[in-house]
């Protein structure tokens, strides 16, 4: 069912490859969720309002498949163009797997919340390349903190459709990683990205674990074990846009299959 997935190099990411591979997932039957969670009552609301924050954020990133359209960006072409439009609509899925997630866990869907009142104000304040960052981060924080849940909740068919949203986000990261590769090409705009890249992706987790601290502690997390989690993805990142391009692919395995090992 996959593409191939795409590899990093040298010269220029391959964007036909990643436009195909988003285009063969883009049909897939959401994965069935009901509520059968292996939590007391209140950690299940804990989890459902937790849940409904993740739902909003990713169903908050349609902007930008337009702006993308007027960007006048090195290293991209109509292929990217075509990626990225697919990549959204895949979060938009995430954000109806997350709705179902949400209501099955007893929860009540939100219209707003400040983390993700936060995040897309910080986006709209930004050029498309800032913009692209903010999603970068989104996707270590929902690697990790997914991960996370989806251990929590291992044997549920929710936990299973997390495992699965968390193998797109790995993807996710990969496809925004080959994009500041290609805008990351000097060491003066390398060693840019990288203060940016700590500066958002490390305030970004340390909100969002605060945020959602209460969920945490129902399902049993450590919130420092979590912010080593993310510290470990964000240096993944550094490590993809500063290794030599055959190396990186090395730098950024999947990570996915930690976590697929915890489902049914
Ligand atoms: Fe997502
Ligand atoms: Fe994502």
């Amino acid at each position: 069912m996959n593409a191939r997935l795409p590899a990093p190099s040298p010269a220029q990411p391959d964007w036909a490859a990643w436009r195909q591979h988003f285009a063969s997932r883009a049909h897939r039957p959401l994965p069935a969720v009901d509520g059968d969670l292996p939590l007391a009552e209140a950690d299940r609301a804990a989890l459902a309002d937790s849940l409904a924050v993740f739902q909003l954020g990713e169903s908050g990133e349609g902007r930008i498949a337009h702006q993308i359209d007027r960007a006048q960006l090195a290293g991209i072409d109509g292929d990217y163009r075509a990626a990225l439009k697919l990549f959204v609509a895949e979060e938009g899925r995430h954000a109806r797997i997350l709705g179902q997630m949400v209501r099955a866990a007893g929860g009540r869907l939100l219209s707003h919340s400040w983390t993700e009142g936060l995040f897309r104000h910080g986006r709209r304040l930004m050029g498309v390349r800032l913009k692209l960052l903010v999603l970068l981060t989104a996707e270590v924080i929902a690697v990790v903190f997914y991960g996370a849940i989806a251990r929590a909740t291992a044997g549920s068919n929710l936990g299973a459709a997390l495992c699965q949203i968390i193998e797109d986000e790995d993807h996710h990261l990969a496809f925004h990683l080959d994009f500041f590769r290609t805008q990351t090409r000097s060491r003066p705009r390398q060693a840019l990205f990288l203060a940016a890249w700590w500066a958002v992706g490390a305030a970004a987790c340390a909100v969002v674990a605060w945020d959602h601290r209460r969920c945490l502690k129902a399902l049993g997390l450590a919130p420092k074990a979590l912010l080593q989690d993310c510290v470990a993805q964000l240096s993944r990142v550094s490590r993809g846009i500063t290794a030599h391009p055959c190396a990186a692919q090395r730098a950024l395995p999947l990570t996915a299959s930690k976590w697929m090992t915890v489902s049914p």
